[in-house]
């Protein structure tokens, strides 16, 4: 038996699983990451805790299953998106990276925004300018920390840096380099003319590649540091939220990906760039070359239930209070969520965007408020999947879904009513780790191509089907919810 090791350096952990050639996942252990938010807005943390996560969690991954090194074929990278990672000329880290969640950088936006007009900036790159993309962090650095932007001479991703750590070479993969707003949509490489306009070197970005092309191998020193053989091949990877597509099987112009976990992602491949004009989708390409996709992005989705439990509840199961939530007739009777605890991406791209809970009463219990957050959450993925549909995505034959919310049935059963689509369940915990190794094993030539893959690795749960008539009964609350963030950001 032969195995590909997938790496997923997300926010919270680095999670190392390994697939085996016959499409069985053998193991998956993880190392925990700390965060750091020295001010408002900020979201920093330090790359070298991601490196030494990797190495516990590759030994323990080891141990575990009691794989031997020599076994594993090729590893895949895969990591939160967007982060800043900025390199001196000796390799020193310059400051801790700015992550994908990290809202200082508004100015920078408009500055960018003013520089190429937002029609052009979203021609070439597919994107309108997000604080938490790689780009503007790099102007703030320049305008905020000049002696650290003056000793600059690589600029890379989370899982880059790691890349480096592993091979000692620098290279990123098409769809994460997407997300620093610096990538041409169409070449699929680096935008010279984006680069030009902002005044940033050429020579301080890596090479890009596809997902499955092999970018490197395990340096000697790092076989020392991990116990991962020297020489095994590293292919390009993919940012998290286009590993998990391919984790999940969203590999081809039909099938989209639905996460509901933490954040709340809704993920269209197409065949071609397709993109919001207004910039609000984010348009990058897919980790499978020749695809692209469209993507929706809310920051707090089951990371809304957490919220509320730790804050309202936190001695109640989530099984209780959702249970609790499933008494209740939909449309809560007439308590709205809305569920932007961390500001909000898409569709309204507001930082400051704050969460309520609209239309109290004292005829409302706890039960009442959970299901209020459950469709709050549900309503804010119904808007990013209009969105796609205005951005002229054809609609999708199939949802792949995934993530914590999905494990619960009454949650599951709302989604796909509120959002009047079947959903096919995927069992994908470490769906970006899994889908890394996938690429891993295509690049090494276990499987022909990321669709051979997918039918090998990817395992489907039971289909959750849309009730129309209880559907229909969302419809008021969902009206509600939509004109309730207008209403509540004109009172700032
Ligand atoms: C995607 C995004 C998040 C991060 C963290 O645009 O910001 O998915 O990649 O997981």
């Amino acid at each position: 038996m032969r195995f590909t090791l997938g790496l997923d350096i997300s926010t919270t952990a680095t999670k190392a699983l390994l697939l085996a050639d016959s499409g069985e996942v053998i193991g998956v252990a993880s190392a925990p990451h700390r965060l750091h938010a020295p001010r408002p807005l900020w979201s920093e943390q330090d790359p070298d805790e991601w490196w030494s996560a990797c190495q516990a969690a590759i030994a323990r991954l080891l141990t575990d299953t009691g794989v031997s090194a020599s076994e594993i074929t090729g590893i895949g990278l895969s990591g939160q998106m967007h982060g800043l990672v900025l390199l001196s000329a000796a390799g020193e880290v310059l400051r801790p990276a700015i992550l994908w969640n990290d809202q200082r950088a508004s100015d920078e936006c408009r500055l960018i925004r003013d520089t190429f007009g937002l029609e052009r900036l979203v021609a070439i790159t597919g994107n309108d300018a997000f604080p938490g993309f790689s780009a503007p962090k790099l102007l703030w650095v320049r305008e905020h920390e000049p002696e650290v932007y003056a000793r600059i001479r690589q600029v890379l991703l989370p899982k880059d840096y790691i890349r480096w750590k592993l091979s000692g070479e620098f290279a990123t993969d098409r769809a994460g380099a997407g997300g620093t707003l610096l990538l041409d949509l169409r070449t699929r490489d680096w935008s010279a003319r984006i680069l030009e306009g902002l005044d940033i070197p050429r020579a301080w970005l890596p090479d890009t590649h596809e997902g499955s092309e092999v970018t490197s191998s395990v340096s000697a020193a790092s076989a020392e540091a991990t116990g991962l053989q020297e020489g095994t091949p590293i292919v390009g990877g993919g940012g998290d939220q286009a590993a998990q597509a391919v984790g999940v099987g969203a590999v081809s112009p039909d099938v989209y990906a639905l996460t509901v976990g933490t954040s709340g992602v809704v993920f269209a491949p197409c065949s071609h760039p397709i993109t919001d004009p207004s910039g609000c989708a984010h348009a990058f390409p897919h980790a499978v070359a020749g695809q692209w996709h469209v993507m929706g992005v809310m920051l707090s989705a089951a990371g809304s239930l957490q919220w509320f439990r730790d804050t309202v509840a936190p001695d109640a199961s989530f099984d209780e209070l959702v249970g609790e939530a499933a008494d209740v007739p939909p449309g809560a009777h007439g308590l709205t969520f809305l569920p932007y605890l961390s500001g909000e991406r898409t569709p309204h791209a507001d930082p400051l965007a704050r969460a309520s809970f609209v239309g109290l009463t004292l005829s409302h219990s706890r039960g009442h408020m959970t299901r209020a957050v459950l469709e709050g959450v549900a309503f804010g993925l119904k808007d990013n999947l209009r969105l796609l549909a205005e951005a002229g995505l054809p609609a999708p034959a199939q949802i792949r879904a995934s993530g914590g919310a999905l494990k619960s049935r009454v949650w599951g059963q709302l989604l796909a009513d509120v959002l009047g689509v079947a959903l096919v369940t995927v069992d994908a915990t470490e769906g970006a780790a899994l889908g890394a190794g996938m690429l891993a094993g295509v690049g090494v030539g276990v499987w022909r191509d990321i669709e051979t893959a997918a039918g090998a690795c990817v395992r489907t749960g039971p289909l959750i089907k849309p009730d129309a008539r209880t559907g229909q009964s969302y419809a008021a609350a969902c009206e509600r919810f939509r004109k309730l963030y207008p209403a509540i950001s004109a009172v700032r």
